[in-house]
C-alpha cells in the first residue's frame, strides 16, 4: 500500500467516517424509515376522520341555533333570522345571546321528602314530626347560632315573612323581594336557571302559609311566556347553642346506606358568632355537595348569593327597623356569540396517542444502540480506532437529527390538517418541548442501551415502555393531575419519570388547545407559563436537569462498561473490589508464578523470556509487539479457585513475522488476544506495540492496529466495498489514497470482480464474510494484525486463497494468528508457540518444533486381530525401544525412534511380513505437526496434574 505515512486518523476524520457509514445504513433502511414516520401521519388522519364525523354528527341542523323566514324590512320577501325563540332547549345553545335573560336569585331547597325531621339520628325534638313527609308538606329548616341568641332569634325572625301572596302581574318582582327557591339543579350553561323550565315547582319560604299554598303564576323570561307553579312551604328557624352542634346535626344529614328516609337536608345554618349592633360578623353553612354530574364548582354557587343577602337583609332590617330592604333583583350570565357546538377529538383523545407517537421513537434509538453491541460491531468500530468522542458525537447528533425531523414531521403533518392541538398553541413553546424531550430520550435510549445486550429484550423492553407509559399516564397519572386535592409535590416527584412528564405536557397542550376552541380564546401561551395550574414550568425544568444528568450517567455508565472489565456491574464498584483483591492476589501470584518458571519453563521458553528482557533494557523499538510477562487471572467467584488464564507471557515479535499460536480449546489464547486489542486488562506485566503501553495508549495503538475476530462482525446492510471504505477512513485514509486501497484490498481477497464488492454483507457466503474481514483487518496499513482463527469454516479453494492474501501482508508487519489447523500453522507461520494452561509449552518455527519433538517414525499396521502379537515382534526386532502409542482391533501403531531404524529395513520386514499373514494395510510416517502438538499438549496437562 502506497500511503504509509499517515498518522492517526482526526477526531473530525473519525466523524466523517462514522457519519458517512450511518446515512448509508439508513439509505438501505429507507423502508423501515418510511413506516416510522408513515406512523404519526395516520395517526393524525385517523384522528381527523373521527373528529370530522364527530363535528358531522354535532353540526346537524336540529343542533344548530333555530331558524325561522320572516319578512323584517317588509319588502314582501322573507329573510333568514335565528334567535333564541325559535329554538328549542338543545338549539338554544349555539344561539347568539346578546341580551341574556334575567330570572330571580333562588335558594336551594331540599326536595319535600328529603327536609329534615325528627329522627333516631337527630333527636332535637323541635324538629316536625316524621308524619309530614306523607302528605309532603314538610317544612324547611334552617339552623343558626352565636353568641348573644336574643340577636340571633331577631334576625332569623327577620329573613321570612308570612302570608305573603303573590302579584301576578309581575311575578318576577315579587319573587325577587319574597324568599324563593327550587329543589331543580343548576346547570353547566347558565342561560337559564333550570328552576323555570323543569317541571319542580317554585318554592316560597314563609315563616306561616296560607290556606291555599299551591299556586300557578305566568313567568315573562325573556319575552317567553311560561306558567309556573309556585308553591308556599314553611321556612322553621331553630336555635343551637353551639356550632359544634349544628355542625353534628348537619353531618347526620348525610344518608348513610341506602334509605331514602334517613336523608335530613337543612336549607342552611348561620352563625351569627358575636354580631351586635355595631358589627355584624357571621359564617354560613351550605351544601356544596349539589353539582350536577358536570362536576365544576362554581355552580353550586348559584343559589349562594341569596343565603348571604338574607342574612344581610335581616341586619339590616334589625338596625333600620322593618321597611327597610336591600333589594337582590335578578341574576343573569354574560351575552354570548353564535357558537358552533365542536368538540376537539385532537385535543380530547390527543394526548394518549400522541404520547405514543413521541415515545415511539425511543426503541427506535434503543434498538439500533443495542444491534451495534450485540453484533460487536462498536467495539469492532473501536479496535479500528474510532474514538469514543466521535462516536457519540456522531450518534448522538443522528438520533437527534432523525427524531427532529419525525416531530417535524409530525407537527407540520398535524397542523396542515388542522388539528387544534398543534394550531392553537404557540408554536415555540410547542418546538422547545419537543426538542428537550427527544434530547432526554435520546440520552434515556443511551442509558438503558449499556444496560442491554440482545437486540430482542430491548425491543420488548422498548415497547413496553412506550405502552406502559401511555396508558399508565392515560388513566393513572392524568387522574391524579385533575384530581385538586392529590398533593402537587407527588405530581411533581411522579414526573420525573421521563414518560408522565412528556404526558404532562401534552396534557397542558391539550387542555390549553380544547378550552381555546370551546370557549374561543387562545391556547397556551408563555405568559401562561406562569400561570400555577399549568404545569409546563415544572416539566422544563425537569427534562432539562434529567437530559443533562442522564447524558452524564449514560457516557459514564458505557464508558465503564465498554472499559471490558464485564457487563452491568458498575465501575466503581468494580474498582472498588480490583483493589481489595489485587493486594492479596499479587503474593499468591508471585509464588505461582516462581513455581511455573523454575519446575516447568521450557529452555526455549526460557530463551525467549531472555531475549525480551534484553530487549525491555535496550528500550528497543524495532520489535512490532514485546509481551513483558503478560498474566491475566479471574477472580474466583462462588468459592470456586481463582482461574489463571494467562499465567506470564513473555515473547518478542519483529516486523515482517507472522506468528502462530496453538493449543487445545481453553488455553487462554483469547484471553490472551483480549488483552492485545484491549477488550479486557492484564492483571499485571504488560505488552508494548510498536513500542506504545498496553495498559496505557490503547488509544494510540489501536489506529495501527488490525483485528480480523473469529465471528465476522459485520453490517448486514452494507456493501463490502462500503465497509473497507468505512475502516478506511478510520485508518485516516482520504482521497484518491482511499480509494486505491480499497481496490487493492477487494482485488487481494478476490472480492472485485464481478460485482461482489457492491453486493450486501447480509448476502455474502461464509467464505465471502470471512475475506471481507481479513481486508478490513488488513485496510490502512496496520503495523500490528490478530487473527483469530481465520479459516475457519472456509472451503480449501477459498482458504488457499486466504492464505495468499496473509502471506502477502506478513511481509512489513506483525501478524498474531491463533488456529487450530496445522496445515495452516505450517502454511503461514514463521514461529509457532503451543500455548497450553496459561502458558507457552514451546516456541520455535515448525521445522524445529517438529525435529525436537519428533525424532520418531509413526509405524502403522493393520491385520487381523489374530495376528497382532506377531506385528508387534516385528516392530521389536525393528527397534528395540518402540512404543505403542495406538491399538484397535487389528490396527496398530508404533512410534520408532529415529536413530534405532532404517527406512529400507522397515519395507524388507513388512515384505517379509506379508508372505507370513495378510496385511490388509501399512504405513510409515514421519511425525507431523500434528503429533507435535498433541505431544507438547498431553505432556502439560499431565506434568500439571501432578503439581
Ligand atoms: C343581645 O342582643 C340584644 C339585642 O341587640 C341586646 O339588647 C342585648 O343586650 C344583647 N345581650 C348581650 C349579653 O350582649
Ligand atoms: C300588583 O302590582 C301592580 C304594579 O306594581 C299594582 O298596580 C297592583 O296594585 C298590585 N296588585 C296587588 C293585588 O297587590
Ligand atoms: C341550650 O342552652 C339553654 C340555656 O343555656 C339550655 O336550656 C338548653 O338545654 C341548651 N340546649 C341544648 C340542646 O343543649
Ligand atoms: C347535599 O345535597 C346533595 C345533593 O342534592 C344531597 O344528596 C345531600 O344529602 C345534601 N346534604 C345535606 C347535608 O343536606
Ligand atoms: C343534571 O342535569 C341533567 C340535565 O342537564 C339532568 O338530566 C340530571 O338529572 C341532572 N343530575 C342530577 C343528579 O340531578
Amino acid at each position: 500500500m502506497a500511503d504509509t505515512s499517515h498518522g492517526p486518523a482526526s477526531f473530525w476524520t473519525q466523524a466523517d467516517a462514522l457519519l458517512r457509514k450511518n446515512l448509508t445504513f439508513q439509505k438501505r433502511n429507507i423502508k423501515q424509515n418510511i413506516r416510522l414516520v408513515s406512523f404519526p401521519i395516520l395517526l393524525c388522519l385517523l384522528l381527523v376522520l373521527v373528529q370530522t364525523l364527530v363535528n358531522h354528527e354535532l353540526d346537524k341542523p336540529e343542533n344548530r341555533c333555530g331558524c325561522i323566514c320572516i319578512d323584517t324590512d317588509g319588502d314582501g320577501k322573507c329573510e333568514k333570522v335565528c334567535a333564541l325563540k325559535y329554538s328549542t332547549l338543545e338549539q338554544g345553545a349555539s344561539c347568539p345571546i346578546p341580551d341574556p335573560p334575567q330570572w330571580p336569585p333562588l335558594l336551594q331547597v331540599p326536595a319535600p321528602n328529603h327536609r329534615a325531621v325528627i329522627s333516631s339520628v337527630i333527636p332535637y325534638t323541635d324538629l316536625p314530626n316524621e308524619s309530614c313527609k306523607r302528605t309532603g308538606s314538610c317544612p324547611v329548616t334552617m339552623l343558626f347560632t352565636g353568641k348573644n341568641q336574643t340577636l340571633g332569634e331577631v334576625l332569623a325572625g327577620n329573613m321570612f315573612r308570612s302570608n305573603f301572596t303573590l302579584n301576578s302581574s309581575d311575578t318576577l318582582d315579587n319573587l325577587a323581594s319574597s324568599v324563593s327557591g327550587s329543589e331543580s339543579m343548576p346547570e353547566n350553561s347558565n342561560f337559564l336557571d333550570p328552576a323555570f323550565y323543569s317541571d319542580l315547582p317554585i318554592y316560597n319560604v314563609q315563616s306561616q302559609c296560607s290556606q291555599n299554598p299551591i299556586s300557578s303564576v305566568p313567568i315573562n323570561i325573556s319575552s317567553i311566556q311560561m306558567q309556573q307553579e309556585v308553591r308556599c312551604v314553611q321556612g322553621l328557624h331553630l336555635w343551637r347553642n353551639s356550632s359544634s352542634e349544628v355542625n353534628s346535626e348537619l353531618y347526620k344529614g348525610y344518608k348513610k346506606g341506602n334509605s331514602e328516609r334517613k336523608i335530613n337536608e337543612i336549607l342552611a345554618a348561620y352563625d351569627f358568632s358575636n354580631s351586635n349592633g355595631n358589627n355584624f360578623n357571621v359564617s354560613i353553612w351550605y351544601n356544596s355537595t349539589f353539582k350536577n354530574d358536570t362536576g365544576s364548582g362554581p355552580i353550586a354557587l348559584l343559589r349562594l348569593p341569596r343565603l348571604v343577602n338574607l342574612a344581610s337583609n335581616a341586619y339590616l332590617e334589625f338596625l333600620q327597623g322593618s321597611g327597610t330592604d336591600m333589594l337582590f333583583e335578578f341574576v343573569k350570565e354574560m351575552p354570548k356569540p353564535e357558537s358552533k357546538l365542536r368538540l376537539d377529538f385532537s385535543s380530547l383523545l390527543g394526548t394518549l396517542f400522541f404520547t405514543w407517537v413521541i415515545l415511539q421513537l425511543f426503541p427506535v434509538v434503543l434498538t439500533s444502540l443495542v444491534y451495534e453491541k450485540q453484533q460487536k460491531l462498536r467495539i469492532m468500530m473501536k479496535m479500528h480506532g474510532l474514538g469514543d468522542g466521535p462516536y457519540w458525537m456522531i450518534s448522538y447528533t443522528y438520533f437527534l437529527t432523525v427524531s427532529s425531523i419525525y416531530m417535524l414531521c409530525f407537527v407540520i403533518f398535524g397542523s396542515l390538517i388542522g388539528l387544534k392541538f398543534f394550531t392553537m398553541n404557540e408554536y415555540s413553546i410547542q418546538f422547545i418541548f419537543y426538542f428537550i424531550y427527544i434530547n432526554l430520550q435520546i440520552s434515556l435510549a443511551f442509558l438503558v442501551a449499556a444496560m442491554f445486550s440482545d437486540v430482542k429484550t430491548s425491543t420488548v423492553i422498548g415497547y413496553i415502555f412506550v405502552f406502559g407509559s401511555g396508558l399508565l399516564g392515560g388513566f393513572l397519572f392524568q387522574f391524579f393531575v385533575q384530581d385538586t386535592s392529590f398533593p402537587r409535590g407527588w405530581i411533581i416527584v411522579l414526573e420525573l419519570y421521563p414518560g408522565f412528564s412528556l404526558y404532562r405536557g401534552l396534557y397542558e397542550f391539550a387542555q390549553y388547545a380544547f378550552n381555546g376552541n370551546y370557549m374561543g380564546t387562545d391556547g397556551m401561551r408563555w405568559g401562561d407559563l406562569s400561570d400555577s395550574n399549568n404545569g409546563m414550568r415544572e416539566v422544563f425544568i425537569i427534562m432539562v436537569v434529567e437530559w443533562f444528568l442522564v447524558l452524564l450517567f449514560a457516557y459514564y455508565v458505557d464508558q465503564a462498561v465498554s472499559s471490558g472489565t464485564g457487563k452491568g456491574t458498575f465501575f466503581c464498584l468494580q474498582r472498588f473490589r480490583k483493589k481489595k483483591l489485587s493486594s492479596f492476589k499479587m503474593r499468591s501470584l508471585r509464588r505461582q508464578g516462581s513455581k511455573v518458571s523454575i519446575e516447568m519453563e521450557k529452555p526455549d521458553v526460557g530463551q525467549e523470556r531472555e531475549k525480551v528482557e534484553k530487549l525491555l533494557l535496550d528500550s528497543d523499538t524495532t520489535h512490532a509487539v514485546i509481551c513483558d510477562n503478560l498474566k491475566k487471572v479471574y477472580s474466583g467467584r462462588d468459592g470456586n479457585p481463582e482461574k489463571f488464564a494467562v499465567r506470564g507471557l513473555s515473547l518478542a515479535l519483529s516486523r515482517g513475522e507472522c506468528f502462530g499460536m496453538l493449543g487445545p480449546n481453553g488455553a487462554g489464547k483469547t484471553s490472551f488476544i483480549n488483552m492485545m486489542i484491549g477488550l479486557t486488562k492484564s492483571t499485571s506485566g504488560t505488552a508494548y506495540v510498536q513500542g506504545l503501553d498496553i495498559q496505557t495508549q490503547m488509544d494510540e495503538i489501536y489506529t495501527s492496529m488490525g483485528v480480523c475476530p473469529q465471528h465476522d462482525l459485520l453490517w448486514e446492510t452494507l456493501t463490502g466495498r462500503e465497509h473497507l471504505l468505512f475502516y478506511g477512513r478510520l485508518k485516516n485514509l482520504k482521497g484518491s489514497a482511499l480509494i486505491q486501497a480499497v481496490e487493492e484490498s477487494l482485488k487481494s481477497v478476490n472480492l472485485f470482480y464481478g460485482g461482489v464488492a457492491d453486493k450486501q454483507a447480509g448476502k455474502y457466503s461464509g467464505g465471502m464474510k470471512r475475506r471481507l474481514s481479513v481486508a478490513i483487518s488488513l485496510i490502512g496499513d496496520p503495523k500490528v494484525v490478530y487473527m483469530d482463527e481465520p479459516s475457519t469454516g472456509l472451503d480449501p479453494a477459498s482458504r488457499n486463497n486466504l492464505w495468499n492474501v496473509v502471506k502477502r501482508a506478513k511481509q512489513d508487519r506483525a501478524i498474531i494468528l491463533t488456529t487450530h489447523s496445522m496445515e495452516e500453522a505450517e502454511v503461514l507461520c514463521d514461529r509457532l508457540g503451543v500455548f497450553v494452561d496459561g502458558s507457552l509449552q514451546c516456541i520455535g518455527n515448525p521445522k524445529e518444533l517438529k525435529a525436537r519433538y519428533g525424532g520418531s517414525y509413526v509405524f502403522t499396521m493393520t491385520t487381523s486381530s489374530n495376528h497382532e502379537e506377531e506385528v508387534e515382534n516385528l516392530v521389536r526386532r525393528l527397534s528395540p525401544n518402540a512404543n505403542k502409542i495406538y491399538y484397535l482391533s487389528g490396527t496398530q501403531k508404533f512410534e520408532l525412534p529415529k536413530q534405532e531404524v532404517r527406512i529400507a529395513d522397515v519395507f524388507e520386514s513388512v515384505e517379509n511380513a506379508k508372505q507370513r499373514f495378510t496385511v490388509f494395510a501399512w504405513g510409515l510416517a514421519d511425525t507431523t505437526l500434528e503429533d507435535v502438538f498433541i505431544k507438547v499438549a498431553l505432556e502439560a496437562q499431565a506434568s500439571n496434574v501432578l503439581t
